[in-house]
């Protein structure tokens, strides 16, 4: 079975639900304390396993390219004052990966977004890593997706139960207990209406996907939003060859909503090891005034 060496991280939406932060940058660079989400998502896909990655990408394609780029003025600077910690945090930065770009001309979802990397992709299994879905724990979930398109040998969503009133924003899963944390799914449906939802579980921010998808996603029409969906395109594969679900484990942000952005903030801000100490003691105090 073929390895999974690539990465494709869909980053050209244009993040309207946090606006107007989004206006003129795209909101995977928006910064978790002091890290931008994207970065988070390649350390991931890097932590994974995963050698080259495809950042797919609209407006602010210059902010994410310099972000993983030397800057020579900078860390000249920092080597001139001795700032050897941080020096080497900006150096680290540009060997994460083999990080190339594409831009999506049209914003026509995501689907469209995952098309755009067919000549990356080539004929391997490729994983997916939504731009604005930061997931953080211990084993990283890409990771956790590719072991599972390793034992199954079909294609993986990651997945997670959400609440009865959320299920409708989301994509709803048919799937069936395997072992552990492992599901066979077998159909899949984006954004059901009332009594559409085959079940709570839903597609959370990753997949591990065959080639054969670039096949499907040239004939998938335009469905939810009358957005080009990967979901329509991964219902099809599910429907044919069956697709196994992993119920991932770690702590999901969803960076393309206020609430998430915040969420984020907050959590890592306690587990930062230069200003959490600070940081809680500074929330202990606010939240007795709430
Ligand atoms: P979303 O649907 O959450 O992104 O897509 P959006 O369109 O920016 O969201 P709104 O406007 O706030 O509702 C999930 C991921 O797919 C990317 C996004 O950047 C995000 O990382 N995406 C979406 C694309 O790359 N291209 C698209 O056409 C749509």
């Amino acid at each position: 079975m073929a390895k999974v060496r690539k990465a494709v991280i869909p980053a050209a939406g244009l993040g309207t639900r946090v606006l107007p932060a989004t206006k003129s940058m795209p909101k995977e660079m928006l910064p978790i304390v002091d890290k931008p989400a994207i970065q988070y998502i390649v350390e991931e896909a890097a932590r994974s396993g995963i050698e080259d990655i495809l950042i797919i990408t609209n407006r602010g394609k210059g902010l994410l390219e310099d972000h993983f780029d030397h800057a020579p003025e900078l860390e000249q600077r920092l080597e001139q004052t001795g700032k050897w910690t941080v020096l080497e945090e900006v150096r680290r930065i540009t060997q994460l990966a083999n990080i190339t770009y594409v831009r999506q001309k049209e914003t026509k979802g995501l689907g469209h977004a995952v098309y755009c990397a067919r000549r990356f992709v080539g004929d391997e299994p490729f994983a997916v890593l939504y731009g604005d879905d930061v997931i953080v724990g211990e084993d990283p979930a890409c990771g956790q997706l590719i072991r599972a398109y390793e034992t199954f040998g079909n294609g993986v969503v990651g997945v997670r139960e959400v609440s009865p009133e959320d299920i409708s924003k989301y994509s709803s899963l048919k799937v069936s207990p395997i072992r552990d944390n492992y599901f066979a799914c077998t159909d899949m449906i984006e954004k059901p209406g009332p009594g559409e939802a085959f079940s709570l579980y839903s597609i959370l921010g990753r997949c591990v996907l065959p080639p054969e998808i670039f096949r499907i996603l040239e004939h998938t029409q335009p469905g939810a939003g009358g957005e080009i969906q990967l979901t329509d395109a991964m219902r099809e594969l599910a429907r044919r060859d069956g697709m196994t679900a992993v119920a991932f484990t770690g702590t999901r942000y969803d960076m393309g909503s206020k609430l998430g952005v915040m969420q984020a903030g907050v959590e890592n801000a306690l587990r930062h090891p230069e200003i959490g100490e600070a940081f809680r003691a500074y929330l202990k105090e606010l939240a007795k005034q709430l």
